[in-house]
């Protein structure tokens, strides 16, 4: 069996620097593999090599077992290839509705009408803000956008880099299980992240990169099981920020 992403000996990197070194990483269709590592490690680096905006200098990226190497960002996004960046970008200046439109043209000839309903239902908050200016969200609720426009693209692989960067605990925990449900509903999902308990739970494998190579692979249950492995890779914290304690309450007042 193939699997949805395989990457082979890739290297890359920037004018004069050169991060990723003859990485090979494979997901598997409807699993999820989390991309630990320290910054600096190459992780956003490797999201950008497989979404395209940056090159490969050499090895291969396949989708489906044919190579996208070669294709552009745009041409890469209509067969199935999503990204949440790190930053949550959304269009400040449209609605969030319209964030969500204009994202599913990405997906044109490959529109499903149930993926608007399937945001709707894993952030139910988005449904209420509509209306509202995407600047004027919360950074939690920026983030939501961010993952729903994703999906109107209709991704067969999703990438999401630190999608938990900044969130307080109780938003984290929510993202997730949108995370896993997403994948249950067949997306392959890579997930770069540096919030290690967090991401352990719902992963399926886990890769982890140290200095733009994969210092460590296996089942995340490995990983979970080993206080071994996790203290000699995974020395990371969880991440807030001064946002937190605002997102949560913010969060929680929509839910009750
Ligand atoms: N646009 C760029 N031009 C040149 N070098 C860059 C560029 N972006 C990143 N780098 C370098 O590439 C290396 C890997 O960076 P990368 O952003 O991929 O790491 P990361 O694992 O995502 O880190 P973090 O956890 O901080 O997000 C770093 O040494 C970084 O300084
Ligand atoms: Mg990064």
């Amino acid at each position: 069996m193939s699997s949805l992403l395989e990457i082979r000996e890739v290297n890359s990197g920037y004018v004069g620097v050169q991060v990723l070194w003859d990485l090979s990483l494979s997901v598997e269709a409807g699993s999820l593999c989390c991309v630990l590592g320290p910054n600096g490690a190459g992780k956003t680096t490797l999201a950008r090599t497989i979404t395209g905006a940056i090159p490969a200098w050499s090895g291969d990226v396949m989708l489906d077992g044919s190579s996208i190497s070669r294709a552009t960002p745009e041409a890469r996004a209509r067969i199935g290839v999503a990204q949440v960046p790190q930053g949550r970008r959304v269009f400040a200046d449209m609605t969030v509705e319209e964030n969500l439109e204009v994202a599913r043209f990405a997906a044109r000839g490959r529109e499903d009408p149930t993926s608007l309903p399937f945001v709707y239902e894993l952030f139910p908050k988005l449904k209420h803000l509509g209306g509202q200016q995407a600047g004027r969200l919360s950074g939690g609720e920026q983030q939501m956008l961010a993952v729903g426009r994703s999906l109107m693209t209709e991704p067969r692989l999703l990438v999401m880099d630190e999608p938990s960067l900044g969130l307080a605990p109780l938003l984290v925990g929510m993202l997730y299980e949108a995370i896993a449900r997403i994948r249950d509903r067949g997306v392959a999902v890579l997930l770069i992240e540096q919030v290690v308990e967090a991401a352990l739970g719902v992963a399926d494998t886990v890769a982890v990169l140290e200095s733009g190579r994969v210092a460590a692979y296996g089942p995340a249950s490995e990983f979970r099981d080993s206080e071994a492995l996790k203290s000699a890779y995974l020395g990371g914290g969880v991440a807030t920020n001064g946002d937190a304690e605002r997102q949560s309450s913010e969060i929680l007042g929509d839910q009750s």
